[in-house]
């Protein structure tokens, strides 16, 4: 038990934090500022309430701050030795946790659960622990913690253990496998991740299936009892985009300055497909590009009338998969131009540098948005394009997106490993009469806009508390 308590009524803790640090090589720091959900949620609660979000310290620019005493009111970092966090972050939560949750091991060599996953474990159970401990020392009496995603699941259970005066919720921002997959985990392993979980008052999914294959994974696992005698409830709150925001900031200048480069590399009258990713191995963007090839070869009538805009934004670059990803995903869209492109027409426009203003750009371009993903816990840029998009968009959507749960019925819905059925769909997308594209359009925006980012955040907060 920790016996002095702190005074934060509201506490969020997530690996990557709202702020992130640069080291210049003059010592001196510059931050920089994050959306994303969680940061337009949790502005929700304003200032009056005692508000702290507690994140990791993910590189050396955030360390110098932390030690230099450099930070955000109601943001607290935690400068977890290096080494502890790299296993913690890249070894267990992004190479083993997230390839279960999406399903991405090529079985027949992988995954292999040796000394050095146990080694690596141990250090996932050493920053789950951390955060844990910065909880229970900073949080008032009876206060609420959100806790999220799958770099955090043992942390709802250690918690528990010290403060159980807490209302704690935790949410996972990915699918959750199913239970032969989520079986391939030691059982130990298994086990010890969801009693973790189970020591939240609320566990809490993007989407009913992945909420249904948690349940699951808990009966199985821990026996039929294990989850009413946790006494833990299931949410389901499906994320939204902030519209207002979008529509606002994708209709200021530097958008403008780009939508205009993007239309001259495009080329007059074509059509665009877009797609908008990290460069993320669940995204799915070869299997995309091999089904914008077959669209080329199979309806040849398409080759000068349209292009493929595809952005495709570096992640996790510390894991070799992912750099190996990234050459491929260049390699596959140079060839597509170098077999079709001509000299007036680059069939397949693709950018590789982050870029929020030209990405709203884009969406605002957008015929057809492409999102194809092999698995994804919602997938906002679903969301997100119909929104934005100045002439109404065709959405060709991965029945294996979270989104799909919302957005199925006007979308053209595809598997994603199914190369031709993706270039069909994008064949019937490209000649969606106008009318029908803006009447699509409209409900996919209005269900996109059907739960914002901050009334999601104040809806599990009242739910915690209620
Ligand atoms: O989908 C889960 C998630 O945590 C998202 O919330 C976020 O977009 C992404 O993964 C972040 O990945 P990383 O912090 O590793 O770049």
């Amino acid at each position: 038990m920790v016996s002095e308590h702190g005074s934060a009524q509201v506490l969020v803790a997530s690996n990557r934090g709202p702020i992130t640090y640069t080291l210049n090589e003059d010592g001196s720091l510059d931050a920089r500022r994050g959306g994303g959900g969680l940061v337009s949620g949790l502005s929700a609660i304003g200032s009056e309430a005692e508000a702290l979000w507690v994140c990791a310290a993910l590189g050396e620019g955030d360390r110098a701050a932390v030690r230099q005493g450099v930070g955000e009111p109601g943001v607290q970092m935690l400068d977890i030795d290096p080494a502890v966090y790299s296993d913690a972050y890249n070894g267990i939560a992004n190479s083993a946790l997230w390839f279960v949750h999406h399903m991405l091991y090529q079985t027949a060599l992988e995954p292999v659960f040796d000394a050095e996953f146990r080694r690596q474990w141990a250090s996932y159970e050493a920053y789950n622990r951390a955060f844990a401990e910065a909880l229970a020392a900073a949080a008032g009496e009876g206060a609420a913690v959100l806790i999220q995603d799958y770099h955090l699941a043992l942390a709802p259970g250690i918690l528990r253990e010290l403060r159980p005066d807490l209302k704690i919720g935790h949410f996972s921002h990915t699918p959750w496998a199913p239970v032969d997959y989520f079986r391939m985990l030691p059982d130990d392993i298994a086990e010890q991740l969801l009693r973790g979980l189970l020591g939240a008052d609320r566990a809490c999914f993007l989407t009913h299936r992945w909420a249904d294959a948690f349940r699951a994974c808990c009966t199985e696992v821990l026996g039929a009892e294990a989850l009413p005698l946790a006494g833990t409830r299931i949410g389901v709150h499906g994320l939204g985009t902030d519209a207002d925001f979008l529509r606002e900031r994708a209709h200021r200048p530097d958008v403008a300055e780009r939508l205009t480069a993007l239309r001259a590399e495009v080329g007059p009258g074509r059509k665009t497909i877009v797609r908008v990713d990290r460069t993320e191995l669940s995204k799915n963007i070869v299997r995309g590009l091999l089904a914008y090839r077959q669209l080329l070869e199979s309806r040849p009538e398409w080759r000068e009338r349209v292009v493929h805009v595809a952005f495709a934004y570096p992640s996790r670059q510390d894991l070799a998969l992912y750099r190996t990803y990234m050459d491929e995903v260049q390699r596959v869209a140079w060839e597509i131009n170098a077999v079709y492109g001509t000299a007036g027409w680059t069939p397949v426009v693709l950018h590789l540098k982050d870029d929020f203003a030209r990405s709203l750009a884009a969406y605002r371009l957008a015929d057809v948005a492409l999102v194809n993903p092999i698995r994804d816990g919602m997938n906002l840029v679903a969301k997100e394009i119909p929104v934005v998009s100045d002439a109404g968009c065709a959405l060709v959507l991965s029945r294996e997106a979270g989104a799909y749960e919302e957005l199925g019925e006007d979308a053209l819905v595809v598997n994603p490993y199914d190369v031709m059925g993706t270039a069909e769909a994008l064949h019937e997308a490209l000649v969606m009469p106008a009318g029908e594209r803006g009447e699509r359009t409209k409900r996919l925006a209005a269900a996109a806009m059907a739960l914002p980012p901050q009334r999601w955040f104040l809806e599990q907060l009242e739910a915690l508390r209620g």
